[in-house]
């Protein structure tokens, strides 16, 4: 088992949450499956930007971002260099801590 630690986010989970995935996990799915409702916006389809995360420990274990998702990461909101595409990331065999981003695209258009 892995320990995803999420960091507090004023909607998705303002008290942070800890959830255990197994290795083999898909960040997002697993998160969702805790209650941690991260957004995805294009149903992980690497369309869109919504499940942005930051990794702040583990950022390593995981396999390396493909063209892709480096491209559409550069359209994120608050782009961090250890920034991922949560639908992208399987988990591996660390502990993670990530951080959501206070805003997704779609928030930033609306002039938030
Ligand atoms: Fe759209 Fe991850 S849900 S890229």
């Amino acid at each position: 088992m892995v320990t995803v630690t999420v960091l507090p986010h004023h909607e998705i989970c303002p008290e942070g949450a800890t959830v255990e995935l197994n290795e083999g996990d898909n960040l997002l799915e697993g998160l969702h499956e805790h209650g941690v409702k991260i957004e995805h916006a294009c149903d992980m389809s690497k369309a869109c930007t919504t499940c942005h995360v930051v990794i702040r420990q583990g950022f390593d274990s995981l396999e390396e971002m493909d063209d892709i998702e480096a491209d559409l990461l550069d359209r994120a909101w608050g782009l961090e260099p250890n920034s991922r595409l949560s639908c992208q990331c399987i988990v591996a065999d660390e502990n993670l801590t990530i951080h959501i981003p206070k805003y997704t695209l779609n928030h930033a258009k609306e002039n938030h």
